[in-house]
């Protein structure tokens, strides 16, 4: 797997290739649930077919990484009921899908503040991790009690205290040090964003990351995220031209060649 952001770099690009790394905002389920006069829960338990689906398409076309925002820190804020039915989903697709993360050479990492999740669910967490240490192909980084400042804040705070006991001078810190110490480190930083249901936020999700990401936005609601909706994406991603702050080539200003001036 490449190290912090390859993908980030000068000559780096969309240019027809695939991303590496993949971030998605699974949003809708709510939405598609209410459409259908079902309770929110049906919404979240359709959103995990498309979560499959997603993953297990991403590994066939062996995409690096695909990050999904599964649960934010704001997310506490939904009636107690809510959180503890997406919890238990949780642990109700992991035990019901390990064997297939397996089959498909996926790794999964869990990514957010997991200490202040049920025991249990860090529990299902660890087991999965363990399970899928082995595995090479597609990482699936989940995201959850997540959010991007916080994970900024934490990285300052031990920053901080790294200096106080003099672990961390100031030469030391630089953007390439920064992206060493995030929750995402070692990864590249996703290429592409997805975001779904229409909404056009990025909602606290990866911030440091997205600097250069390109960001898709669907009306489709999660549940309906289908693989023909992530190639949709992908094909998408592959008109854009990634110009990291520079210019396109066509762009790139030349100067006159003096030889063939006019006298
Ligand atoms: C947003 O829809 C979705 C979520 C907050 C949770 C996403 C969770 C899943 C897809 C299931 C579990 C995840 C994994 C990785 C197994 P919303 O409820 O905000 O929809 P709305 O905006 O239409 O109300």
């Amino acid at each position: 797997m490449s190290s912090n952001s390859p993908s980030t770099g000068p000559g780096a690009g969309a240019s027809g290739g695939l991303p590496a790394h993949v971030a998605i905002i699974m949003d809708g389920n709510g939405r598609w649930a209410k459409a259908r006069h079902l309770p929110r829960v049906e919404g979240h338990r359709a959103g995990i077919r498309a979560v499959q689906e997603t993953v297990e398409t991403a590994a066939r076309l062996g995409i690096e990484v695909v990050t999904l925002y599964a649960f934010s820190t704001e997310n506490w804020k939904r009636p107690r009921s809510e959180v503890l039915t997406l919890m238990g989903l949780l642990k109700e697709y992991i035990s019901a899908e390990l064997d297939n993360f397996v089959r498909h050479n996926l790794r999964l990492r869990p990514i957010g503040r997991l200490d202040q999740l049920d025991p249990s669910v860090q529990r299902q967490l660890d087991r999965a991790v363990e399970a899928t240490s082995a595995c090479t192909g597609t990482l699936v980084q989940v995201a959850l009690n997540y959010s991007g400042r916080q994970e900024v804040t934490d990285l300052v705070r031990s920053a901080v205290e790294a200096a106080s006991h003099a672990r961390l001078t100031l030469e030391q810190v630089d953007e390439g040090w920064i992206s060493a110490h995030l929750a995402t480190r070692g990864l590249p930083d996703p290429d592409l964003m997805i975001r779904t249901s229409g909404e056009q936020r990025i909602s606290n999700f990866l911030l440091w990351q997205i600097a250069y990401a390109e960001i898709y936005f669907t009306p489709v609601l999660w549940p309906d995220f289908d693989r023909s909706e992530l190639i949709r994406a992908l094909l998408e991603y592959q008109q854009r031209e990634r110009r990291f702050g520079g210019l396109s080539p066509q762009g790139v200003f030349t100067p006159p060649d003096a030889s063939h001036a006019d006298p």
